[in-house]
């Protein structure tokens, strides 16, 4: 059982890691695209939000039943909180890119900057939650 919720955990990482990535990738696309080309390719934007989201909630989901199950709370290293702080700044990430992906589609070109500039950012922090992850359980 425990080997399937953490096959499950890196189910949900994968999706969340497909979303961080591809989504840029859309908009990328999308920028370059002549205009009339534009919102078939934004079309991708919402089913990719949609796996990102189920992988974060899946994500949290299974790591707090391991962690309840597994006893972690008490005694878990300094690395384990960071995750957790930095997988908060990711959710908060998620939203503020969520938000300014909105506005950037309605033909915001300053939110359009602070998209790229806040996945750049969510990237990092999902790389370092990796980091914090391999730390605190191996
Ligand atoms: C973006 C979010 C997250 C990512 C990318 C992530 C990634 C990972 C990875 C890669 C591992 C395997 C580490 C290893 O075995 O070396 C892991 C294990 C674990 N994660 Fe997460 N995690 C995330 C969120 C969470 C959250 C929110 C919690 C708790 C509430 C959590 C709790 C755990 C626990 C307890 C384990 C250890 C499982 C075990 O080996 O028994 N994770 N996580």
């Amino acid at each position: 059982m425990e080997d399937l919720i953490l096959a499950i955990h890196f189910a949900g990482l994968a999706m969340g890691g497909a979303a961080g990535m591809g989504l840029p990738v859309v908009g990328f696309a999308a920028e370059k695209a002549p205009p009339e080309h534009r919102p078939s390719i934004g079309a991708a934007v919402k089913p990719l939000q949609m796996i990102g989201k189920a992988g974060m909630g899946l994500l949290i989901l299974t790591g707090a039943i391991m962690a309840t199950a597994g006893g972690v709370w008490g005694e878990a290293s300094v690395w384990y909180w960071i995750k957790l702080v930095l997988v908060a700044c990711l959710i908060g990430g998620i939203i503020t890119a969520d938000k300014a992906g909105a506005k950037a589609r309605a033909g915001d070109a300053a939110a359009g900057a602070k998209v790229k500039m806040v996945s750049k950012i969510n990237l990092t922090l999902l790389a370092a939650i990796l980091l914090c992850a391999a730390l605190a359980f191996n």
